[in-house]
């Protein structure tokens, strides 16, 4: 489904942000990207958008997503294949949105974007997305203004809108690091059964290795912009590639994520 291929990228000034990076995913697989700080992360996930900031350059390489290449898409193409096959949610997903807009307003307003929907039609798909992850009043969180959220319950509207067209790939740049341990569990969790139900491949990014390991199948360990390790969670936990010693010593507690 995503096939990603020795892909260099580097930014203004010579800064090598990506160098040789290889990837495959299935459909509906979930893989984790892990790593410090700069280790090129974001710079991975924002090339598969087609997304590179002003002055981000791709050297070389290939990303290949159901045998197209990304690299060389229209922008018309982009607005079809953005947002529908290919979702994104980063850590605040409330900060995209319109402060003195409500959130149904922007929320129909993006379905009917990618939709041939009624406002009515598109009112309801809104309230059951965000039913489905787990809030209990879509109603009235449809009618509140961004401000009026909890960083979780932004998260989770961000998440739902994100979900809403049942993306073949959703691309979660570090979506639950801005909340307390609790809420990033169950709202880990409840992405989880959104994507069974919706068979969506993600992309999980994270400075955390617990996260990673509870959510994905393959976790792929990065530094300065080079795969270091990659594998199962069985294998990173065993590994001995010092780097990956050092974030497995670094895991916060996450609520028992470990022992599910
Ligand atoms: N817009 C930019 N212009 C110039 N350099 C950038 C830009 N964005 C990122 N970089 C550099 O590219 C490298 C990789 O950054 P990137 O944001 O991809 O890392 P990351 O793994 O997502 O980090 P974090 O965990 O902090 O989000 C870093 O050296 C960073 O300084
Ligand atoms: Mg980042």
């Amino acid at each position: 489904m995503l096939d990603i291929q020795h892909l260099s990228v580097s930014y203004a000034g010579g800064v090598s942000a990506l160098s040789d990076f290889s990837l495959h995913m299935e459909r509906g697989e979930v893989v984790a990207l892990v790593g410090e700080s700069g280790s090129g992360k974001t710079t991975a996930v924002r090339t598969i958008l087609g997304l590179l900031p002003p002055g981000g350059t791709v050297e070389g390489g290939t990303v290949n997503f159901e045998g197209r290449s990304l690299l060389d898409l229209s922008r018309r193409e982009w607005g079809r294949l953005r947002g529908k096959e290919i979702s994104v949610i980063f850590q605040d997903s409330g900060a995209m949105l319109n402060p003195i807009r409500t959130v149904g307003s922007q929320f129909r307003e993006y379905i009917r974007a990618h939709s041939a929907l009624s406002r009515r039609e598109a009112a309801e798909l809104a309230g059951e997305m965000l039913g489905r992850m787990g809030l209990p009043n879509p109603e009235s969180i449809l009618a509140s203004y961004p401000f009026q959220l909890s960083g979780g319950q932004r998260q989770r509207v961000g998440i739902a809108m994100a979900m809403t067209f049942r993306p073949r790939l959703l691309l979660a740049d570090e979506p639950t690091s801005a909340l307390d341990v609790t809420t990033q569990a169950q709202i880990v969790r409840q992405l989880l059964e959104l994507r069974d139900a919706c068979r969506t491949a993600v992309l999980l990014v994270t400075h955390n290795l617990a996260v990673a390991a509870y959510m994905a199948g393959h976790i792929v360990v990065m530094r300065s912009g080079r795969i270091t390790d990659q594998g199962d969670r069985e294998h990173l936990l065993r590994s001995e590639e010092p780097y990956t010693q050092q974030l497995l010593r670094s895991v916060p507690d996450l609520g028992g994520m470990w022992d599910v």
